[in-house]
């Protein structure tokens, strides 16, 4: 069923009335192992369709999800980090008393101190500290895939064996945290992610709320300890930037640190294993870019456009207002899918088609758009070029293991394959 342009003009969250279909054109939410049909649906359905199981406005053309990005007065990002499932009385306790008080480092702020944060985060998130890791991630990449190559079967998982600690070291390396905490940041990522974004019961959410605890209390160690130590890491320059008279508390470092050691790594490590997962179920493309690495970044645009790690984001209208022809309510929550604008037919030829030559890639929504663009795109697109190259260097007959059958966690917005199985003639 189609609605018309009035009917689709609802009331914010929380609406009790009836919706836009009973099936809302076969979007679910938190499924994530192929919504690109229902994307397609909607887009072409009900491009802007209320969805009362999450309480918000979903918005799928390209031209709408830049124009919300690009207007922050109009769209706060305000609730860019609030749990999309209500937290639990238990889940509160356990954050309460363990003294949890993060909020988010940049993405959920808003001018000014959002301009004020982001400009001191800019500064210590230079080009230069990326070209000074770039020889150790060339490093940490060929170590890995050596380890991974070592396996007698001549089989692995790209993503435990490789994508999940390259980014994770280096971020962590940024930030002055001893990379052997590789498995504990990933386990309070997976937490962070959960809490956040996922679907979760009462009792789902207990464990992960302990996580969070122990994740926030570290991120202020790591300020305490950047005080007395000093050190050469980003959290370092801001305490020496805060020192010299930068308007930055300390709450406002630790938060940073806590956006940043779940953002700097978990969408990284999904962009790496999408890159390999699409390169090698398309082998025209992976023989392409064994014959010419230098075709990688080209390949890696294409990665994000076709498959970006994360697939929505959120924004809440701080008044009435329109997207495309539909009026929405002061207060509407709103998701918007870049998933579904990076394959809007009206901006990218053949968008279903993963094409490593095509031009318009690069016209991708993954990183956001506006004021809250992704601070980290250089080094999460350093990253996979380094990893991409050496991988084609030292193991071009890679494949994915046959009859593998990929799938993908439940989540509202990150798009996270739960495994890249891979074989490879020794
Ligand atoms: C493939 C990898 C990545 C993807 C797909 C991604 C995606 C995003 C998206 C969608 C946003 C929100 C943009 C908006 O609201 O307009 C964002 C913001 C942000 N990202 Fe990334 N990101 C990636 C890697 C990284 C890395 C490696 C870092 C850190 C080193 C990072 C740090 C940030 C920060 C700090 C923000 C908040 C910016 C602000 O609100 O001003 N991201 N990212």
């Amino acid at each position: 069923m189609t609605l018309s342009r009035s009917e689709n003009t609802r009331p914010a969250v929380g609406c009790p009335v009836a919706h836009g279909t009973a099936d809302h054109h076969g979007y679910q939410p938190f499924r994530m192992d192929d919504p690109f049909p229902a994307y397609a649906e909607l887009r072409r359905e009900e491009p802007v369709m209320y969805d009362e199981r999450i309480g918000y406005w979903v918005v799928t053309r390209w031209a709408d999800v830049r124009a919300v990005f690009d207007d922050w007065e109009t769209f706060s990002s305000d609730n860019a980090q609030a749990p999309v499932r209500e937290r639990s009385a238990e889940a509160t306790r356990i954050m309460k008393e363990g003294g949890f008080t993060a909020y988010s480092g940049l993405s959920a702020r808003i001018p000014p101190d959002h301009t004020r944060i982001r400009a001191l985060a800019q500064r210590a998130l230079s080009p230069r500290r990326f070209k000074v890791l770039e020889p150790s991630i060339r490093e940490n990449t060929r170590a890995a895939l050596q380890r991974m190559l070592a396996a007698e079967d001549g089989a692995g998982d790209f993503l435990t064996d490789i994508a999940f600690d390259i980014p994770t070291v280096t971020i962590l390396t940024l930030l002055g945290v001893d990379p052997a905490m590789v498995p504990t940041y990933k386990r309070w990522s997976d937490s962070r992610a959960a809490m956040t974004w996922g679907d979760l019961d009462e009792r789902e959410q207990i464990p992960h709320a302990h996580n969070l605890v122990e994740y926030w209390a570290e991120c202020q160690r790591l300020v305490t300890d950047a005080h007395r130590d000093g050190g050469d890491s980003l959290v370092a320059d801001l305490v020496t930037a805060q020192d010299g008279g930068a308007e930055i508390s300390d709450h406002e470092i630790a938060s940073l640190c806590y956006s940043l050691l779940f953002a700097g790594h978990e969408t990284t490590t999904t962009l790496i294993s999408h890159a390999i997962r699409l390169l090698l179920s398309h082998p025209e493309s992976w023989s392409a870019l064994v014959a010419d690495p230098s075709r990688v970044p080209g390949a890696i645009d294409e990665v994000l456009r076709y498959s970006g790690s994360i697939v929505a984001w959120r924004r809440r209208a701080t008044k009435a207002a329109t997207i495309g022809s539909v009026e929405v309510p002061e207060g509407a929550n709103i998701l918007l899918v870049m998933g579904s604008a990076n394959r809007d037919e009206d901006v990218f030829a053949r968008p279903a088609e993963f094409d490593i030559s095509r031009d318009d890639a690069r016209n991708h929504l993954s990183f956001g758009f506006g004021i809250h663009y992704c601070l980290g795109n250089m080094l999460a697109k350093l990253q996979a070029r380094i990893v991409l190259e050496e991988t084609i260097a030292a193991v071009p007959s890679l494949r994915l293991t046959p009859g593998a059958d990929i799938r993908f966690a439940e989540n509202l917005s990150f798009r996270v394959p739960t495994s890249v199985p891979v074989t490879w003639e020794s």
